[in-house]
């Protein structure tokens, strides 16, 4: 049985099923370059107050370097005895350094300690996650390019609405995660406060300076209140709800694709690259890639639940319940990641079938509103010109039509006085989408200005 560092207190050994059981070791490993960031700080620190001499900071900073090249070289024992990541790295120093190593832990406490290090962990995750939220954007961006001048259908309700400029389609995606840049950069400026120094709970009567280690490790400012900081994990449930959301953009994206990946669609070509077979059905290919990544959403949304139901009724300050917070950040993290990476191989390789889009574009009375504003244009009230066309298009339905330019000009003239000359150059998707004019709509001027803009924004 290994001695524990808090031995003292204790005159007998810890039940193997208790040390099995309490362990975090097995999972808190990956935050080992962030506690051994966390420990150089620390003791700078502490030699700059005084309560290490130069050359023991210089020992114990070199010595923790050693550590880290040993768990990077896969060189480290870890064991259940003890415990968590601070304790191994700590035993280690020890191991190394003897009594200079056993000062490391001065003015500190774990519970100090392991809300830095998750802090650290997860500011670094959260540079990744925005690194693959651009690349994603900048896929989307050059799929608009491909696709520029490309009308396709535009849904609500998933019944056919009104032509829509494919391009307009992709910057729709793209400003969703760009607003899920925002509220990263966001939580960023949050949780860039200093945890480390308050130690246990109520902070210390050493001299310490917090300041000092804050600017250390790249932090804005200090936690003001020890209570608050050694029991909060906003951070950690701010940034998984910031997974969560790009989670759920990620799988409403896969699910559209994975219906116009369907022949019933017909709208979407995957390359073989990322689909599968079926093991029985030998003429499938499944888009089982855009599956899993609308699937992940569910784990995401339950790392977060499981976070928040986690930190509910907690008193202050730390309990151990915290301890059960990594594992749902880390899965969260490296959910999200995979399928970033993934969207953006699915966006570069797939392409829109112009040819059965445009087959198929004519149906479903796309061009309905614009004529309905077509006749408001003329000074007829937006009741009375959606009642108009509304009947012709119930009777182009119930005369077997399929477009509103089936109808002859006297059919038109009838349904409406307003419906005389220019009517014509209304009708149809192309005319249809000439004919938006609005900030923000799919009018080709719009879009045009828009794909300039992310262009220029993402240096494609
Ligand atoms: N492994 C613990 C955790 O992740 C570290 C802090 C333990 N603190 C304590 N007082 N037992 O939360």
């Amino acid at each position: 049985m290994v001695q524990k560092a808090w031995g003292g207190r204790f005159a007998a050994g810890t039940d193997h099923r208790v040390e099995q059981f309490t362990e975090s070791i097995s999972f808190d490993r990956r935050l080992f370059k962030h506690d051994i960031q966390g420990s150089a700080a620390h003791a700078r620190m502490l030699s700059r107050v005084g309560l290490l001499t130069p050359e023991e900071c210089q020992q114990i900073v070199l010595g923790l370097s050693e550590i880290q090249a040993e768990i990077e070289r896969e060189d480290f024992s870890f064991v259940l005895e003890r415990e968590d990541v601070h304790m191994h790295i700590e035993a280690a120093l020890i191991e190394k350094l003897g009594d200079v190593g056993r000062k490391l832990h001065t003015a500190r406490s774990r519970n100090d300690q392991v809300a830095t290090d998750l802090k650290l962990w997860v500011r670094d995750a959260l540079d990744r996650i925005d690194a693959r939220l651009i690349d994603l954007q900048r896929a989307l961006c050059a799929a608009a390019e491909r696709h520029r001048g490309l009308i396709i259908p535009g849904y609500t309700h998933l019944q056919r609405a009104q032509p829509v400029l494919a391009a307009h389609y992709f910057l729709a995606h793209l400003e969703k995660l760009e607003r899920d840049r925002s509220r990263l950069a966001d939580c960023c400026k949050r949780m860039n406060v200093l945890p480390l120094g308050v130690a246990a709970l109520a902070g210390t009567s050493l001299p310490i300076d917090r300041d000092f280690v804050a600017h250390e490790l790249g932090f804005e400012t200090v936690g003001a209140n020890s209570l608050d900081v050694s029991s909060d994990r906003d951070f950690a449930l701010e940034a998984v709800f910031v997974l969560a959301l790009i989670a759920e953009h990620l799988a409403g994206w896969a699910e559209e694709w994975i219906l116009w990946s369907t022949q019933e669609f017909g709208f979407l070509a995957l390359p073989d690259a990322i689909c599968t077979g079926s093991s029985i059905m030998p003429q499938k290919k499944n888009p089982d890639v855009l599956e899993l990544i609308r699937g992940r959403a569910a784990r995401v949304i339950g790392a977060l639940t499981t976070l928040m139901i986690l930190v509910k009724g907690l008193p202050l300050a730390y309990n151990r319940d915290l301890q059960e917070d990594k594992e749902p950040v880390f899965d969260a993290f490296d959910t999200v990641e995979a399928c970033l990476d993934l969207a953006a191989v699915v966006v570069a390789g797939a392409s829109l079938r112009a040819d059965r889009i445009a087959e198929r574009l004519d149906e479903g009375f796309l061009d309905a509103t614009t004529l309905m504003e077509f006749l408001i244009q003329q000074e007829v009230p937006q009741r009375t010109a959606h009642a108009v066309i509304g009947r012709l298009v119930s009777q182009c339905e119930s005369r077997g039509l399929k477009r509103l330019a089936d109808l002859s000009d006297a059919d038109l003239l009838a349904a409406h006085p307003s419906l005389g000359p220019g009517t014509r150059e209304r009708l149809g998707v192309a005319n249809a989408v000439q004919a938006f004019q609005s900030y923000g709509s799919t009018a080709p001027e719009q879009v045009k200005t828009q794909l300039q803009r992310w262009k220029n924004k993402l240096g494609l």
